[in-house]
C-alpha cells in the first residue's frame, strides 16, 4: 500500500489551485490513460447482469488494470480500498464494490480511473441489468444526454459556467434534480485537481476555458429531489428521498477549437443498452 498512500500525498500536496495548460505529451498521456479506462468500461458490458457480486466486478477492474501496466487510483485514495466505485439505483456515487450481488431492473454507475504512465483517466457509465423499468430508463438516456450537452459547450471562449448551465438546463426540463454535493474537478498527472467543474451553474460564470485544461464533466442526475445523504461508510452518498440516480463521466481536453473527449468508448458503447 506504501506506493498507493505516496500518490494520494502527491495529490493534496501539488494541488496548488491553479488551473494547468497542457500540451502535446499531456493530450498523448491522457489519451492513453482515457483509452484503457473506456476499454475497461467497454469490457464490462457483458459481465454487468444479474446476480453477479459487485466486488467480482471490482476484481476484475483491477486485474486489468494491473495487465496493462496502470493502478487503479482509488486504491489507497484518502483511504478507499477498491478499485473503482459502483453505485446502483439510488446511489448517486462512490458505492463500494462488495458481496451485493446485482439484480433484475438494476441501474448501476461503475467509475473507473486507472492510472498510466502518470496520467489518470477517469470515466463512468451507466449499465442497466436485466430488465429495467421505462421510468429508469429515460433517467440514464436524459443524463447521458447532459453530459454531452456539457461537453459541447467546452471550448476555448466558454466559461466553465457554461457546461453547467447546459446540463442543468437540460435536467431541469425533464424535472430532474442536478447534485451539488459532488462535482467534476482538473484531471491529468493528478486525480483531482482545480478547477472544480459544477453542474448547475449560470451561464458566462467561472473561469475562461483555453486550450490545454484537462477536466472531467460527471453530472449525476437525480429523478426526484438533488438532495445527497452520507452513509455512515463515509463513502457511499444517495439521494435524501431515495430516488433513483444515475451519472456518466468524461474526462476531457480543451483544444484549440473544441474540446477532445480522452474516454470515448473504443467499442462505440457510449450508453445502454450495449
Ligand atoms: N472516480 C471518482 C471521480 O469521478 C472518484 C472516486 S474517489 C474514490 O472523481 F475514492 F471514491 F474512489
Ligand atoms: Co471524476
Ligand atoms: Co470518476
Amino acid at each position: 500500500m506504501t506506493d498507493y498512500q505516496t500518490i494520494t500525498a502527491e495529490d493534496t500536496v501539488l494541488r496548488d489551485g491553479s488551473i494547468k495548460l497542457h500540451g502535446p505529451d499531456g493530450f498523448a498521456g491522457m489519451r492513453r490513460a482515457g483509452q484503457l479506462a473506456a476499454q475497461i468500461l467497454d469490457d464490462l458490458a457483458p459481465l454487468v447482469v444479474p446476480g453477479v457480486a459487485t466486488r467480482a466486478l471490482d476484481d476484475f477492474i483491477r486485474q486489468a488494470m494491473l495487465a496493462a501496466g496502470a493502478v487503479p487510483a482509488t486504491l489507497g485514495y484518502r483511504g478507499y480500498t477498491h478499485s473503482c466505485c459502483i453505485s446502483v439505483n439510488h446511489v448517486i456515487c462512490h458505492g463500494i464494490p462488495g458481496e451485493k450481488s446485482l439484480k433484475d431492473g438494476d441501474i448501476v454507475n461503475i467509475d473507473v480511473t486507472p492510472l498510466l504512465d502518470g496520467w489518470h483517466g477517469d470515466t463512468s457509465r451507466m449499465y442497466l441489468v436485466g430488465d429495467v423499468p421505462l421510468k429508469a430508463r429515460r433517467l440514464v438516456e436524459v443524463t447521458y444526454e447532459c453530459l454531452m450537452l456539457g461537453i459541447e459547450q467546452a471550448r476555448p471562449g466558454n466559461r466553465l459556467g457554461d457546461i453547467g448551465a447546459a446540463i442543468e438546463a437540460h435536467a431541469r426540463a425533464h424535472r430532474y434534480g442536478v447534485v451539488h454535493e459532488f462535482c467534476g474537478h482538473g484531471v491529468g498527472r493528478l486525480f483531482h485537481d482545480a478547477p472544480e467543474v459544477i453542474h448547475a451553474a449560470r451561464p458566462g460564470t467561472g473561469p475562461l476555458l483555453k486550450p490545454g485544461m484537462f477536466f472531467t464533466i460527471e453530472p449525476m442526475i437525480n429523478a426526484g429531489r438533488p438532495n445527497a445523504k452520507m452513509l455512515s461508510d463515509g463513502w457511499t452518498a444517495v439521494t435524501r428521498d431515495k430516488s433513483l440516480s444515475a451519472q456518466f463521466e468524461h474526462s476531457i481536453g480543451i483544444t484549440e477549437d473544441g474540446c477532445e473527449i480522452f474516454t470515448l468508448s473504443p467499442g462505440g458503447l457510449h450508453k445502454p443498452p450495449y
